[in-house]
């Protein structure tokens, strides 16, 4: 096992969490598997033209909401495709509708069935915590097969705010009526962590691609390097 994969399903006060809150993109669901399904036609820019699209993606999501408007996240995601369509010219324009429709059925992580079912068995609640619009969460979770492990979806949409918005976060524990410090909230989005921390869950920091440390000022209650530190035991 990584190093990096901590035990911790059980708390430091000894207390389990009674909800695990999953954010969707990048922690559930590959967002680089759209562009790989078509990499061959996309050339050496491939994986370049991947991380940018969902650098763009983010960085619409916070101007959008510190502006104080909002345009839901399947409307950004094409708008950071546009951009790196034109960004990598060598790549064929005629793409976009094939990548738009991969980026509805992306891959879930290999082992997310499992630690879902294995965490629901422990009687917690079960959820996904997203920017994305309901409709592009419902046809993900379907494409993976995943629905019948999820207890509720919460995307901010009817919020009109994006994560790191308090507000965000606070979906889950109005409507379950739990605290914020018995919900475990997952992500592998460092910046996701931060605001997910600062609204005071407990935060496991899924740090898939072994990025540095940041946001020291509000940092992870624990890291691993998949879900599947959700898992293990002391
Ligand atoms: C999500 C993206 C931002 O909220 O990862 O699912």
């Amino acid at each position: 096992m990584n190093q990096q994969d901590v035990s911790h399903t059980k708390r430091k006060s000894g207390a389990e969490p009674k909800a695990y809150v999953f954010d969707a993109y990048g922690t559930l669901f590959d967002v680089h598997s759209a562009v790989r399904r078509h990499a061959g036609a996309m050339g050496p820019d491939a994986q370049a033209f991947s991380d940018l699209w969902r650098v763009k993606q983010l960085e619409y999501t916070w101007v959008t909401s510190l502006m104080g408007q909002y345009r839901d996240f399947s409307d950004l995601t094409e708008n950071a495709l546009d951009f790196c369509l034109q960004r990598f010219p060598a790549v064929e324009r005629g793409l976009k509708t094939e990548l738009m429709e991969a980026y509805r059925r992306l891959d879930c992580f290999a082992e997310v069935p499992a630690v879902l079912s294995a965490l629901r068995d422990e009687g917690a609640k079960v959820a996904i915590l997203s920017n994305g619009t309901p409709r592009m969460l419902e046809e993900a979770v379907e494409a993976a097969g995943i629905g019948h492990l999820l207890d509720d979806i919460f995307s901010v949409h009817p919020l009109r705010i994006y994560k790191t918005a308090p507000a965000a976060y606070a979906l889950v524990t109005s409507t379950y009526r739990i605290a914020a410090p018995d919900i475990a909230f997952q992500s592998s989005n460092r910046w996701d962590i931060a605001g997910a921390k600062a609204f005071g869950f407990v935060c496991h920091w899924i740090n898939r691609s072994g990025a540095p440390e940041e946001y020291a000022d509000l940092p992870p209650d624990e890291v691993m390097s998949t879900l599947n530190g959700l898992l293990t035991s002391d």
